[in-house]
């Protein structure tokens, strides 16, 4: 049975990194204890307050950001915070060297009725130009990720973590706390014809793309049809195409022109790609790769695209005749 620390550590992650991930896994413990607690706990329903995205926010929202905050805070290693939850970052630790940036709760619209939902995070190397509480720590580029990962709370709860080279997967032993290996080195699968999509908004996607997904669910052939899973959780979603294939795709809507992109690219979308990619997939937003986009507001969205190689590249091209 080996653990997140072998595996981190044979990849040469810093041992301070190592222990800064251990850390965020004992809080998603503390985190899916708590979902586990359902309508028996207080932790469902939503609060009266709305984050910064104008999203009213759950009870679990604001349970999971707090849990990891004072964790984080707590550890000395963090410079500066960065959470879906707040409007800006927050100081952690003056001087001290990684940054974290985290969805303490992705999918909370499926926390009422025991959906899938989970924990993403991503870590970055703090920076000396900037004051040490300033979102600008967070303006950095997918590539300069040190380790990203997410924690699925399903039936079972999985880690799926990466310093950029290989991808693992952990299953929590509930009893102990421990993340035990499920599988070592994830490679995406080709050429599964299974897409994610919100196909609700199709008509408000633009042309050309709703184009090029219709043509993929017309009639055909029983081998060649295309299939399609929607969670509505993109920890899920993303999970669902890491372990067997197929591409995860949230466009731009042409509903809202000033905010046409729904996910944010610093805690969804950089370490998402950063897992995909590592494990051989490829990510896109709209005008490039994910990994490449630089962030220059800490809420910052972005359309995505996550998935097989060669089938990302399709979509990415069908989106370009648009651009
Ligand atoms: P969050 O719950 O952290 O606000 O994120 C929700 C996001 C993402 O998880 C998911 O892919 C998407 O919203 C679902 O959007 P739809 O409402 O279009 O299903
Ligand atoms: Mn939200
Ligand atoms: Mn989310
Ligand atoms: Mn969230």
């Amino acid at each position: 049975m080996i653990s997140f620390k072998t595996l981190l550590a044979q990849e040469n992650a810093a041992p301070e990194l190592i222990d800064l991930v251990a850390v965020i896994l004992s809080t998603c413990h503390h985190i899916a204890e708590q979902v586990g607690h359902g309508a028996l706990g207080n932790t469902l329903g939503a609060t009266d307050a709305e984050n910064v995205q104008g999203e009213v926010q759950k009870k679990l929202d604001v349970i999971a950001n707090d849990l990891l905050i004072e964790a984080l805070t707590a550890h000395g290693s963090v410079r500066a915070i960065a959470s879906e939850e707040e409007e800006h970052a927050r100081l952690a630790c003056s001087g001290a060297p990684y940054l974290v940036a985290f969805d303490p709760l992705d999918g909370s619209s499926n926390i009422d009725v025991n959906g899938q939902i989970g924990t993403i995070f991503t870590i970055l190397k703090a920076r000396d130009d900037v004051p040490d509480h300033s979102d600008e720590q967070f303006f950095q580029t997918g590539r300069d990720q040190l380790c990203a990962g997410y924690v699925l709370y399903g039936p079972y709860t999985t880690l799926v973590v990466s310093t950029g080279a290989v991808v693992h997967e952990f299953t929590l032993n509930k009893s102990s706390g421990e993340f035990i290996s499920s599988k070592k080195d994830m490679v995406f699968q080709q050429g599964t014809r299974e897409f994610s999509a919100n196909m609700a908004n199709l008509f408000y996607w633009p042309k050309p793309f709703q184009n090029y997904i219709t043509s993929l669910i017309a009639p055909q052939p029983a081998n060649t049809r295309f299939n399609m899973r929607w969670q509505g959780a993109m920890v899920g979603d993303v999970h669902r195409i890491l372990a067997r294939g197929g591409v995860f795709i949230y466009p731009s809507d042409t509903r809202d022109v000033a905010q046409p992109a729904k996910l944010r690219l610093l805690y969804e979308a950089f370490p998402m790609a950063l897992l995909v990619e590592a494990a051989g997939g490829c990510g896109y937003t709209e005008a490039g790769r994910i990994l490449d986009t630089p962030l220059t507001q800490l809420h910052q969205r972005t359309p995505v695209i996550l998935g097989d190689k060669n089938w990302a590249n399709a979509c990415f091209t069908a989106l370009l005749i648009i651009n």
